[in-house]
């Protein structure tokens, strides 16, 4: 044998078990993918005999009238937390807590890792508190005895979000409930980490310190899911890769001590219910409906062409300034003759990338303060309600995995879009925690913050089914694409700074 013919024989050899343990690596990784797909065809079998449950679940959990921002509800929204504490120990996960925050209103931490160090794990973000209820008599039915009629539920949270996030939670149920061939405790395709709160409607005022302290409980979190958003319409999925910002004032107008008698006084003295809306009056620009305040759209970034297609198939994602609630003088039946002392006006911005909610709100102070009208003493208050804009790429892991799970229970292509509303959490979970979020619900927004706030009965059944989809997808995407990702964005976000700092410079040089 020559020298030369031992070496062809070794790399032949060589050749041989490395094909060997290709093959050996491909059939592991096709029997993975057979076991996912037997682990997720389970939990579905598990699903469709729970239904019943499940729908019960949301009769039972949105009959708490969980309404955040009443101090009367107070213990409404701790039951409301309680409630979910229950549920989450029956369907199996574990480290179940409720975590304080600096609010009345908890957090409710649940977690499984028993998917293994090498799975994903996700964070799966909800809230279970929900908006006042009234005007009540509007209300077909009442808000906090809901009910399901002509193929809806209607109540208030039905929608908004008790029923998107026990989609997540029913889907994680039937993955841990449904047992295998053997007998055996089903396991999930990923580590799952519950962060249900309870301040959403209220601008989530205590979620961003929340999370600086409790970093450490989500360090090892690959991606997040947030299960409030919804879907385009029953026929079409869709993912959002926008939600605005949000920011609220006051403003309110004294021109005297006490209402004065029209007829005495009308017309000699500043009547507030004019100074106001004069004032009012200068916030737009009324033939082009632009907002007049100087400097408002100055950090916007301007939308790509993936930003204007999406706006184009939903969502309002322009920055606006509203009137939201006003008043003055006599508001009662028939008529009162005085000139009013006082008024006031609640306003709200929504915001897009890069907009800042402090400091628009400063800009709106201080065009209000410019445009004061004479003798009216003026007071700005900024709201509490406020978020940051939040943004995503379109093909992020995460939102391929949401894309792929809807298109097979959805049977149809989904289609990216720009939500108009607002989810103060995803800026947070971006900023704070470094997680890329998408977002995954099936809702349909109908009538939410609303009366008769409904949810389609066939899409609550179609979420629960949607999740076991998204768990088992992402479970194939493995952790190694979410690190990937991580680290692309990191080293986006790095060059992002160093060019600013340049810029920066550059524009110091040439002071
Ligand atoms: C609960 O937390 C412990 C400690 O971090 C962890 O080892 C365990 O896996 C968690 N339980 C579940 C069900 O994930
Ligand atoms: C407006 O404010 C000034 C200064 O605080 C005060 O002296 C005046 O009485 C106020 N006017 C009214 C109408 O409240």
């Amino acid at each position: 044998m020559t020298h030369r013919s031992r070496a062809s024989r070794f790399g032949t050899l060589l050749l041989i078990a490395l094909a060997h343990r290709a093959a050996a690596a491909a059939g592991a990784t096709a029997d993975a993918a057979a076991e996912a797909g037997a682990a997720a065809a389970r939990a579905a079998r598990y699903r469709g005999s729970a239904l019943p449950a499940f729908r019960k679940d949301l009769l039972a959990l949105a009959a708490i009238p969980s309404v955040s921002s009443l101090p009367q509800h107070a213990d409404d929204v701790l039951a409301a937390a309680d409630w979910l504490v229950s549920k989450l120990r029956a369907a199996g996960l574990g480290n179940v807590s409720l975590l304080p925050t600096e609010g009345a209103q908890p957090v409710v931490f649940a977690e499984h890792m028993g998917a293994g160090p090498d799975a994903p794990t996700v964070l799966i973000y909800g809230h279970y508190d929900v908006q006042p209820v009234d005007p009540l008599d509007l209300w077909t039915s009442p808000p906090f005895a809901p009910e399901e009629r002509g193929g809806y539920f209607y109540g208030r949270g039905v929608d908004d979000d008790k029923g998107g996030l026990l989609n997540a939670v029913h889907a994680v149920e039937s993955y841990l409930q449904a047992a295998s061939e053997g007998g055996a405790p089903g396991r999930l395709p990923v580590n799952v980490k519950f962060l249900l709160e309870g301040q959403e409607e209220i601008g989530s005022p205590n979620l961003a310190p929340f999370l600086t302290r409790h970093a450490a409980l989500f360090a090892d979190a690959d991606v997040a899911l947030s299960a409030d958003g919804g879907q385009i319409s029953e026929a079409q999925p869709g993912i959002p890769t926008g939600f605005r910002g949000a920011i609220g004032l006051q403003v309110d107008i004294v021109t005297a001590g006490i209402d004065m008698h029209s007829g005495m006084k009308g017309g000699s003295v500043q009547n507030a219910a004019h100074a106001l809306i004069q004032l009012l009056a200068t916030l737009r620009d009324p033939s082009t409906g632009r907002v007049a305040v100087s400097g408002f759209y100055e950090s916007v970034v301007e939308p790509d062409a993936d930003d204007r297609d999406d706006m184009e198939v939903g969502g309002w994602y322009r920055p606006t300034l509203e009137v939201v609630g006003m008043g003055s003088g006599f508001s009662g039946q028939g008529i009162k003759t005085i000139v009013p002392a006082s008024s006031f006006a609640k306003l709200s911005a929504r915001l897009v990338p890069n907009q800042a909610p402090e400091e628009v709100a400063g800009k709106v102070e201080a065009h209000l303060r410019a445009h004061a009208p004479p003798l009216a003493n003026l007071t700005v208050t900024v709201m509490g309600f406020r978020a940051d804009p939040w943004r995503s790429p379109r093909r992020t892991p995460g939102n391929v995995a949401a894309a792929r799970a809807l298109r097979k229970v959805m049977g149809a292509e989904p289609l990216f879009f720009k939500d108009g509303g607002t989810v103060p959490a995803l800026a947070y979970l971006d900023s704070l925690l470094g997680l890329p979020t998408t977002v995954f619900a099936f809702c349909l927004g109908e009538r939410i913050h609303a009366p008769n706030e409904r949810l389609k009965v066939s899409m609550f059944d179609l979420g629960s089914l949607g999740w076991i989809e998204l768990l088992s997808e992402l479970g194939a995407t493995g952790k190694a694409a979410f690190a990937e990702a991580k680290a692309a964005r990191a080293r986006g976000a790095a060059a992002a700074a160093a060019e600013e700092e340049e810029e920066q410079g550059g524009a110091r040089d040439e002071l």
